[in-house]
């Protein structure tokens, strides 16, 4: 007998839910989606402009007010009800399957443009070995390989002309992806991680060591380092750090839910949530290191200051690494250390975004994981390769990023906090569900965070952002890009969240596993001989 057969058969016939092996195929999978690209190429920039070594002090705020807090409430969620967002949120109370929705609808947004990154970077790292960039990697990147139109600018419409060279690798991207999804949670989803991220790790490492022995590495971190202590007085760098926090721990937008509700019952989900925090920020804080010292080397070089060859993200990743890749000693090394790391540290977390979506529609509809996969992945990939693998991407990529990042996000975890601990008033369930098998456990302190102070901060942080784009647009696009892409993509999610949500429930999904609790033993007597059983046999989880 098969180990699914086995299994639906030891619950009479109640189909089961995957689950990890253990708790360190949890914690490293939920590492691979929080450690992404958002650490390596986002958090470094954001310190240097929002108040260098001050920064670290609104980061750490943010870190432990909201980024630890909101983490252990998506585990709670996920891992007390046992289900993707949607599913999760109605075992909670069936007023608030909505939400679920629309975190499903940010990831989905996300999932489009991320992959497209990861894409750039796989060309990147071929493109290393040759140093293809030549003189002008910014007329390189932008001309002739993006082959980018400058669409959505003054006047010039959005076109989606296939770009040879930027498609095909989104192709192979998305090909890739959609197998290892396919795999399912063990061996697909954990074990991406579970050999990416070591790997990933080694290759940083190596990198940030080799950056720090580069003349002028000094400078760079002095310039990263250097705290502006008049920032924190301004509360642009306060929502710089409370965005930067809930996307790089993968908070707020259901995938912290979806990987939690693969636990096991008796799992420990604070104690390894801290582990997983805590290993992101110090991620993150080594790209910070590494990048600007990196850059260091570049102005020294140049013989300017850093602050004229630090760029923001994609200008960060793609016209200044490959001009620094040139000028360093051994150069193809370095370019594939760090656009290799820029893809495994990427895809980690791209699976966990998508998987969000996948789970969703399989939970809702009752399909099979495969046919799921062929049909919402499938979906996901042509809207990606469409949309950004034609001359017009880099505008659609920038416009929807900004609003499903600080609108999307930030806003589906302030209506989770809110409706949560005001309207149906589960936070004691969940800080009992937190306790009951964890080592850290969660009280007073947890729920006014989540309750009282969350709330009040991600208010203020959305009306200022909200009002900001309404009075500004963004981005030196035209209005009728902003609203059509900007604004279009939060109408779309919100529509999904009323869609999602009217739609009949399907299959055995949700009904036939009412009780969360049904499937845990069944999966727990079949031992597969796959990684982790022994975990599992020598008493599991904790
Ligand atoms: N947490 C992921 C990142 O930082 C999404 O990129």
């Amino acid at each position: 007998m098969n180990r699914s057969s086995a299994a639906r058969a030891a619950t009479g016939g109640v189909k089961v839910r995957e689950t990890f092996t253990g708790r360190k195929a949890f914690i490293i999978t939920a590492v691979g989606s929080a450690v992404g690209l958002g650490n390596i190429w986002r958090f470094p920039y954001i310190t240097y402009e929002n108040g260098g070594g001050a920064f670290l002090i609104p980061y750490l705020v943010a870190l432990l007010t909201a980024g630890i807090p909101i983490l252990f409430f998506d585990y709670a969620i996920g891992h007390r009800f046992r289900g993707s967002p949607p599913l999760a949120f109605r075992r909670l109370h069936p007023a608030t399957e909505f939400i679920g929705w629309f975190q499903v609808g940010v990831c989905f947004l996300i999932s489009v443009y991320y992959a497209a990154i990861i894409a750039w970077a796989c060309s990147y790292t071929w493109f290393s070995f040759t140093q293809a960039w030549g003189d002008d990697a910014e007329g390189f990147f932008f001309g002739e390989y993006l082959q980018y139109d400058g669409g959505g600018t003054e006047g010039a419409g959005l076109s989606v002309d296939f770009v040879a060279q930027v498609g095909w690798p989104l192709v192979a991207v998305w090909a890739v992806l959609l197998v290892c999804l396919a795999a399912g949670v063990r061996r697909g989803i954990a074990m991406v991680s579970i050999i990416g991220i070591p790997v990933l790790v080694v290759m940083f490492v190596a990198l940030v060591v080799y950056s720090l022995t580069l003349e002028g590495a000094g400078m760079g971190l002095d310039a990263l380092f250097t705290p502006d202590w008049a920032a924190l007085g301004d509360p642009s760098v306060w929502i710089a750090a409370y965005g930067q926090i809930f996307f790089t721990l993968s908070v707020g937008f259901g995938i912290m839910i979806t990987y939690a509700s693969y636990l096991k019952r008796r799992s420990n989900t604070t104690g390894s949530g801290l582990v997983v925090g805590f290993a992101n920020s110090s991620f993150e804080l080594l790209a910070g290191i590494g990048v600007f010292a990196a850059l260091g080397f570049l102005a020294f070089a140049a013989g300017t200051a850093v602050d004229e060859v630090a760029s923001s993200g994609l200008g960060l990743a793609f016209v200044a690494f490959p001009t620094i890749i040139s000028e360093a000693p051994l150069s193809a090394l370095v370019g594939v250390l760090f656009f290799g790391s820029l893809v495994l540290a990427g895809f980690t977390s791209q699976i966990s975004i998508l998987e969000v979506v996948i789970a969703s529609v399989k939970d809702k509809t009752g399909w099979s994981r495969l046919v799921t996969v062929a049909v919402v992945g499938g979906a996901s990939a042509v809207t990606s390769i469409i949309l950004l693998g034609g001359v017009s991407g880099l505008t659609i990529l920038d416009v929807v990023d900004a609003f499903s990042n600080n609108i999307g996000i930030v806003g589906g975890a302030l209506l989770a906090a809110v409706v949560v601990s005001w309207v149906v008033r589960k936070l004691p369930v969940l800080t009992a569900g937190l306790n009951e098998h964890s080592s850290f456990k969660v009280g007073i302190v947890w729920r006014v965070l989540i309750s009282v102070v969350l709330p009040v901060v991600l208010g203020w942080l959305l009306i200022l952002d909200v009002r900001d784009k309404i009075s500004a647009g963004y981005g030196g696009y035209d209005t009728w890009v902003v609203i059509g892409f900007g604004w279009g993509a939060i109408v779309f999610v919100a529509a999904l969240a009323v869609v999602g949500t009217l739609f009949p429930w399907g299959g055995r999904s949700a009904m036939s596993t009412e009780d969360p609790d049904a499937d845990e033993d069944a999966v727990a007597t079949v031992d597969t001989g796959g990684p982790g059983d022994a975990d599992r046999r020598e008493g599991g989880e904790r």
